[in-house]
């Protein structure tokens, strides 16, 4: 059993200011049991993926890379793009897994929340991500699933206000919190 703090790293899949997927990580900082630290950062600046770049990785990817190293779990919030992963998540995963054999995911926790306007809450960027995490070789939770549809009534001015979504939240970090201690004992 590890007696530090366990440390998450938290980012979204929406550069959008007003991204109700930026919300959910703000929530989750508020719904953090003891004994974890959430650090949220911001895809916003990472350039497009350009393989012929790998020798020269840009400051901003070498920074997201070094949080990613530094922290124990990682938590994703993201919305669903036409059905899948948004562009700019998966440049984010593609710059931080590369180059090959130096894949800073290598074997983290990782849990993952979606919100989206529509019905299906972003659930089908969820499991495409899932399907990636196979590759860059990371342990996802399985439950519970943080799907939070319709976001536009549940999340207001920022705030996630919806008591049901908040307890699943809570609920998938204290899993994060046992997974990620089971990982490292
Ligand atoms: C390019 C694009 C594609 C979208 N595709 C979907 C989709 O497939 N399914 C869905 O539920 N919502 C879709 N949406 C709506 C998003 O759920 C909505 O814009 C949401 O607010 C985005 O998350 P954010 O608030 O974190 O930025 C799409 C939005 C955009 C901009």
């Amino acid at each position: 059993m590890m007696d530090r703090p366990i440390t998450i790293l938290g980012f979204a899949g929406s550069l959008r200011k007003g991204s109700y997927n930026k919300a959910l990580l703000r929530a989750a900082q508020e719904l953090l049991p003891d004994g974890a630290l959430l650090e949220i950062f911001d895809l916003d600046g990472i350039p497009p993926f350009n393989q012929d770049l790998e020798g020269q990785t840009p400051a901003i990817v070498g920074k997201f890379k070094a949080r990613i190293r530094t922290a124990d779990a990682i938590l994703i919030a993201t919305p669903e793009y036409n059905y899948s992963i948004p562009g700019v998540l998966k440049n984010a995963i593609d710059w931080a897994s590369r180059p090959y054999g130096d894949n800073s995911f290598e074997g983290k926790p990782v849990a993952l929340m979606s919100a989206s306007t529509g019905m299906v809450g972003g659930a089908r960027a969820q499991y495409h991500l899932r399907q990636v995490f196979i590759f860059i070789n990371m342990w996802p939770i399985n439950k519970p699933e943080v799907i939070v549809t319709f976001a536009a009534e549940k999340i207001k001015d920022g705030q996630l206000v919806d008591e049901n979504s908040r307890k699943l939240i809570r609920q998938l970090l204290e899993n994060l919190l046992a997974w990620t201690h089971k990982l490292k004992d």
